[in-house]
């Protein structure tokens, strides 16, 4: 035994002295077994973790990678030098010196290092002469600097004594052979120690052998260290140089951790004894020997079960070793592999002599294709016509892991992992670099393309092993899964979709799911949001009465929202391409929310706004569609809309019950009448709708927008008449609405203010009817064109006459307040956001007072004339009123904005006396002048917000109300201004008296009289607000309040779409959503849906639930959202892109968030594309040019009474009747459906491919039938020629006398090449 060296301190930095004066470190890497791509990591982390040197040879064929690991780590250290890195090599065989030298000047330039720091000669193997030849030549690299130090390994003691006798040039300074506690090898090593040659000790963890024997383990546990740091300190502390290898990171760092003990003589002494001289090498030899005589004998895999149990008891082997052997009797060149190869293999991998990995590494060594990068692999099999023997394996792999036969366990994950990454790698990087080489011309050979698919089914299959997902909780996982990853991808990637493999997508799908995913400290997965969504199976698509109920409920609800552009393209997103059920749905959603209404009582206003669009806007909707509904016809689709709609809605003998019948029943008539008007249906058909005789029919002409206008446009007043028909349901409401917004538009931009002034009075005098404007038309387009006039007024200081220019200015202004006010609009709304507009300074402005002091001079000067006008008595003691002059030098916008001024320093000189009371009524009388009265609503929201602060002033300002809130005039037309002027300010004016009342009670009378006055002006607000009634109902409903009600609206309003047959909807309202949102917040509200969309997934309804609160939340709302606030949309969106969020939330909730999420978006987003296919006819010829070609109107585009149309005429006029669509919005939705380019084409494809690509990522576990026939069992024995000729190679070697004391020694990784 080799002196020992107790108690002497070993680290990855000691050196030891070598014969020629050199030395080297004491610890080096071993790189055996490892594939290149092993071999470059495994060098990495040794050099990063200390080691200095690494031991390579010529038969491992990763020289190449482990040199340039060397030089990559060596450039980023520029502190090192190449000089402090030991590399050595060996040569492969023993042959003339020719060879030799040749052979080691190309391990040079292999490893790209420079030079070899020590060259061995791996065996003694070839005879005496090669022996002696080949070291000549390792003498002359010495000599010519290719290498520093020669040695030999495998070399028993007559060997040495061989090279000794010589008399070489240069003594060896090292043999490499293999020592540990179970193979001492004393003997040998005593006679280096004697000949100053240093023994290297391979093997020197006995492969891993022993490391559980007892007394490893126990004295492991006294030095508290591992089995193998135990056994790398006892080879240091007898003097070897250990090359323990390992290709993980931990353990190559734990084997060289040995420094922190010292194994008393006595422990050393004891694990000498344990030596059995275990040659690691040879069990294998004896598991060759067996498998080579099975092969010849045709010993089948059964037979051969009860001799390996045998021989797995006697000579254990590892299982990389056992593979190694069963993949070097690969057939050579031009022959087929054995398929007993395949049995035995399947056999040793059942029995657990071999894991996963094991085959798979040695058939990446044994394969063209593990250690090269070039085209992989070329020979044998392709000739033979048969599958490659890479293709075989990973089949018949894939297959005993799929029918369990095999399974990874948590011990064999590393490994098997591990060779498959590398695989990949190798097998990916090959191809790309094929690729690129051939500039992508390439053809693939079916042999690569079934090895690589093969191989992609065997990566598919284990690591989609649910049973796979444990590798998460291992230390090396969190370290390797990056790179696992990438390999993945890569392969898919660069091999899979290159080669159109049908399990292309499927690593890469794979590679997002645990546990190739990231994961957080908890070790849950860090997952996008959209990783989510991607993973999550949609629930059938389904296409409710209700979602569309809801939707419409939603527009129908606050100011109209059933513009062209905003319906159709919901319509079209919800419907692409199905125009009858479009059609169909959309009148029946009509009618239900119609019913709804009813039965939930709702204002006659808001019944009417529904009839409207069900008589005036469906027939419109419906011609535009015409020319698309076939093969069916519009009078088809309203046939079948008409047999879902129950016209009992309520129980025959319920209160109301008739009324609501009758109801529905007439504006089923009325529809059908403008349907009519429209050409959709006949006279005829209207009786077989209905199933009732046939009545006659209202004779009534069909309004065209161009006609219409070009009436109005010379005789504003002809407006009078046609705008009753706006409140009428006879079909021509669009016209109207479409005629009333261009001719605004028309005059605001030709400044015919005086037009403009008949118009608006005409109007004025109709505030609600234009709820059914809204139908058709944007606020922006309406306002928008007012409030740039009003705020560009000229006001001309030269004219006579100023009254005529204030009347038309107020009345302008008063109608824009009066639309303003009614759906509370802001600058936003109209488009005008940022313009600093007049009108909408004006309103921010109406009820503060700029103190006098802070008026401009202009302004005082304007406030005193306009005080001196109202107020100054004459000598009859009569006010002077309001002279031109006064006016002259105040424009219209000047005046309204001193209004609050003027009523607050009025009211002051009258409460200091300056002012009587009487004339202080008397002046104030005049701004209920029609060219003033707007003013009103500046000067009566003073007095609610700053007057009566104090109530000290109260007695005064009754008086001052009670001559303002009665019109001046029983003229209809100051009649109605001044109606629509208190509208604006009747609510707070009410509160304001009620609050007097409480203080003031002596006042009682006259604030109740003043209440009186106001009252019939209250709800002229169209908004989306609830009702306090309603309010305080849903707050203090059981189990939730708000949250509750929007629960049970989503549970009742599923429950009745689940229905069969016609029958009434559940009432809903969306006013109850928006007031949830505005009261408990969007998220509580996004809680509630997501609570019920879950409970309703468990019943089977969710597809239902989700259409319902898509539409929910999809719905356009007026007010909430519009500014600021966060909607349930947003909600949504956040919520779903928040993995962690989702994760931790239960799987039902986090399920239907997502699902919800997805079709929201999925919704929203669709719009915008299929906008661009709106099959809306595209208007080629104005509608008045139609009109007049088939003789309906005359040439100024009026309807010409004589051919008021008849209904049974009206039926022939279906296609024309498309040109009458009548607004400006609309017109640019038909424009838009011109532009439809090729990209918007493709844009579509792209979704509906992208959710393929999604269905099969779905897939990816449910799709594994690959086909895995068992391989052909029929196959001649080829190659078996070269496999004997290999055997008897080693047995030729074998019977050399000289190696008769070493059968044990050579080790076996130069044996099975
Ligand atoms: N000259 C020759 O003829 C000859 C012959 C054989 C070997 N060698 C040289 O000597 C080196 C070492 O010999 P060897 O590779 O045969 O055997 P070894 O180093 O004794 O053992 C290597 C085996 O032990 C495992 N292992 C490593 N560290 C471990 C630890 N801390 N705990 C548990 N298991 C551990 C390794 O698995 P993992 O890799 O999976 O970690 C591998 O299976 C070779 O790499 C080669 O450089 C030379």
């Amino acid at each position: 035994m080799q002196k020992k060296m107790a108690d002497q301190s070993y680290s990855l930095a000691s050196h030891i002295k070598l014969n020629n004066g050199l030395s080297m470190p004491r610890i080096h890497l071993g790189v055996y077994l490892m594939s290149g791509s092993e071999a470059s990591p495994a060098v990495k982390h040794a050099l990063e973790a200390g080691y200095r040197a690494v031991d390579s040879a010529q038969m491992y064929h990763n020289e190449k990678q482990v040199g340039h690991a060397i030089l990559d780590y060596l450039k980023s250290h520029p502190e090192l030098k190449r000089e402090d890195i030991h590399y050595t090599t060996k040569l492969a065989s023993n042959s003339d010196y020719k060879q030799a030298r040749a052979s080691i000047s190309k391990s040079v330039k292999e490893c790209g290092l420079g030079y070899i720091d020590l060259f061995l000669l791996h065996s003694p193997y070839g005879g005496k002469k090669a022996r002696l030849e080949s070291w000549r030549a390792v003498e002359d690299a010495i000599q010519d600097g290719e290498v520093k130090i020669g040695g030999v390994s495998n070399f028993g003691e007559k060997h040495l004594d061989e090279l000794l006798a010589s008399k070489p040039k240069v003594k060896p300074a090292v043999n490499q052979i293999e020592v540990h506690p179970f193979n001492t090898r004393s003997n040998l090593t005593s006679y280096c120690q004697q000949h100053d040659i240093v023994v290297e000790a391979y093997a020197p963890l006995a492969r891993a052998l022993r490391m559980k024997h007892p007394t490893i383990l126990e004295l492991a546990k006294k030095y508290s260290c591992t089995s193998g740091q135990l056994m790398v300190r006892w080879s240091l502390q007898h003097g070897f140089v250990p090359l323990p290898k390992s290709v993980r990171k931990e353990r190559i760092v734990e084997n060289s951790q040995i420094g922190g003990f010292n194994i008393e003589d006595a422990d050393m002494k004891k694990m000498d004894g344990l030596d059995e001289y275990l040659v690691t090498g040879s069990s294998a030899k004896q598991w060759q020997t067996v498998f080579k005589h099975a092969l010849l004998k045709r010993i089948t895999a059964e037979q051969l079960a009860a001799p390996l149990k045998e021989l797995a008891r006697k000579q254990p082997s590892s299982g990389q070793d056992i593979a190694n052997v069963l993949l070097g009797f690969r057939a050579g060149k031009g022959g087929a592999d054995d398929p007993l190869l395949f049995r035995y293999i399947a056999q040793v991998l059942s029995a657990s002599y071999v894991d996963t990995g094991d085959i798979l590494l040695a058939l990446l060594t044994h394969s063209a294709s593990g250690n090269k990068t070039g085209k992989v692999p070329s020979g044998g099999p392709q000739s033979s016509g048969l599958p490659t023997c890479e293709e075989r394996i990973f089949t018949l792999l894939a297959q005993l892991h799929l029918n369990d036969t095999l399974s990874t366990r948590p011990r064999d994950a590393n490994k098997t992992t591990r060779a498959i990454t590398q695989w990949l790698k190798v097998t990916s990087e090959s191809e790309y670099n094929t690729q690129l080489a051939s500039a992508g011309l390439n053809t693939l050979d079916p042999f690569s393309y079934g090895m690589y698919d093969a191989l992609a089914s065997l990566a598919i299959t284990i690591f989609g092993k649910h049973s796979f997902r444990t590798v998460a909780k291992q230390s090396w996982w969190k370290e390797r899964r990056s790179v696992v990853v990438q390999e993945m991808v890569n392969f898919d990637m660069h091999v899979l979709q290159w080669m159109q493999s049908q399990l292309s997508g499927r690593l890469q799908a794979l590679s997002r799911m645990p546990p190739f995913m990231e994961t957080d400290a908890d070790g849950r997965p860090l997952l996008t949001g959209q990783q989510i969504l991607d993973s999550l199976t949609d629930l059938p698509s389904v296409r409710t009465r209700a979602g569309l109920y809801v939707w419409l409920n939603a527009c129908l609800c606050g100011r109209p929202l059933t513009d062209d552009m905003t319906m159709l393209g919901f319509l079209q997103a919800r419907y692409p391409g199905d125009n009858q059920n479009l059609a169909i749905d959309l009148l029946t959603a009509a009618f239900d929310v119609l019913t709804n209404a009813v039965l939930r009582k709702e204002v006659r206003q808001s019944v009417q706004i529904i009839r409207s669009f069900i008589c005036n806007k469906m027939p419109v909707l419906l011609s535009v569609m015409a020319a698309y509904l076939a093969p069916m016809t519009a009078e088809a689709c309203i046939q079948m809309a008409f047999t879902h709609i129950a016209m009992e809605a309520l129980p025959p003998i319920t209160a109301g019950s008739a009324d609501v019948r009758e109801l529905l029943k007439r504006t089923r008539l009325e529809f059908l009448q403008a349907s009519g008007l429209h050409g959709l249906v006949s006279e005829a058909a209207i009786s077989g709708i209905l199933q009732e005789p046939a009545t006659s029919l209202p004779r009534i002409a069909r309004y065209t927008k161009d006609g219409l206008v070009s009436q109005c446009t010379n005789n504003a007043g002809r407006l009078e008449g046609f705008a009753e028909d706006l409140q009428a349901m006879q079909g021509n409401a669009g016209a109207v609405a479409g005629c009333i917004v261009e001719v605004i538009t028309n005059h605001c931009m030709n400044k015919d203010t005086m037009s403009l002034k008949t118009v608006c009075t005409i109007l004025i005098k109709r505030i609600p009817a234009m709820d059914i404007v809204m139908q058709y038309a944007t606020p922006g387009s309406l306002l928008a064109p007012l409030c740039s006039l009003l705020h560009d007024w000229v006001h001309d200081q030269d004219q006579t006459e100023f009254t005529p220019s204030y009347e038309e200015f107020a009345s302008i202004l008063l109608f824009t307040l009066a639309v303003l006010y009614r759906y509370d609009l802001t600058a936003a709304d109209v488009g005008l956001a940022g313009a600093d507009n007049f009108v909408f300074r004006l309103l921010d402005n109406v009820s503060s007072t700029t103190s006098v002091s802070a008026l401009s001079e202009e302004q005082s000067a304007q406030l005193a004339k306009w005080a001196d006008g109202l107020f100054a008595i004459d000598e009859h003691g009569e006010t002077s009123g309001i002279s031109d002059d006064v006016m002259r030098h105040c424009p219209p916008q000047a005046f309204y904005n001193i209004v609050p001024a003027l009523f607050e320093q009025s009211v002051l000189a009258c409460r200091s006396n300056a002012l009587s009371i009487s004339t202080l009524k008397g002046g104030l009388e005049l701004l209920l002048e029609p060219f003033l009265l707007p003013s009103l609503v500046g000067g009566l929201s003073w007095l609610v917000k700053h007057s009566w602060e104090d109530h000290g002033d109260a007695d005064l300002l009754v008086q001052v109300l009670d001559k303002l809130l009665k019109p001046s005039s029983s003229s209809q037309e100051t009649q109605a201004m001044h109606k629509a002027t208190l509208a604006m300010v009747a609510t707070p004016l009410i509160r304001s008296l009620q609050e007097l009342l409480r203080k003031r009670p002596a006042l009682k009378k006259a604030a109740n009289g003043l209440i009186a006055l106001l009252m019939p002006h209250l709800g002229h607000k169209r908004a989306d607000h609830s009702s306090r009634g309603e309010a305080q109902e849903w707050a203090s409903t059981q189990d939730g309040g708000w949250s509750c009600c929007v629960r049970n609206s989503v549970r009742d309003i599923v429950a009745w779409t689940s229905g069969v047959g016609p029958s009434p909807p559940t009432k809903y309202t969306h006013k109850l959503f928006i007031g949830a949102c505005r009261t408990i917040g969007p998220e509580r509200v996004l809680g509630a849906m997501v609570a019920e969309i879950k409970e309703q997934t468990a019943r089977g309804s969710g597809p239902q639930a989700l259409d319902v609160c898509v539409a929910m939340i999809i719905a356009p709302t007026v007010s909430y959202g519009a500014t600021g606030f966060l909607t349930v949309r947003d909600h949504l969106r956040l919520l779903s892109l928040d993995a962690p969020n989702l994760m931790d939330r239960p799987l039902g909730e986090a399920e239907a968030l997502v699902r919800l999420s997805r079709r929201v978006e999925a919704q929203l987003a669709a719009p915008q594309m299929v906008q661009m296919t709106l099959p809306i006819a595209v208007q080629e010829q104005s509608s008045d040019q139609m009109m007049q070609e088939l003789g309906l109107t005359d040439a100024n585009g009026a309807p010409d009474a004589s051919i008021a149309i008849p209904m049974a005429q009206a039926g022939n006029l279906a296609q024309t009747s498309t040109a009458d669509f009548t607004t400006t919005d609309f017109d640019a939705a038909m424009s838009a459906s011109v532009d439809l380019t090729s990209a918007a084409s493709q844009d579509l494809a792209n979704l509906v491919s992208s959710s393929d690509a999604m269905q099969m990522d779905q897939s990816v576990f449910g799709d594994l039938d690959i086909n895995m026939g068992q391989p052909q069992q029929s196959m001649s024995l080829q190659g078996n020629d070269n496999m004997m000729a290999d055997a008897s190679n080693v047995q030729q070697n074998q019977e050399e006398d000289i190696f008769a004391d070493l059968m044990g020694d050579l080790g076996d990784d130069f044996s099975f090449t």
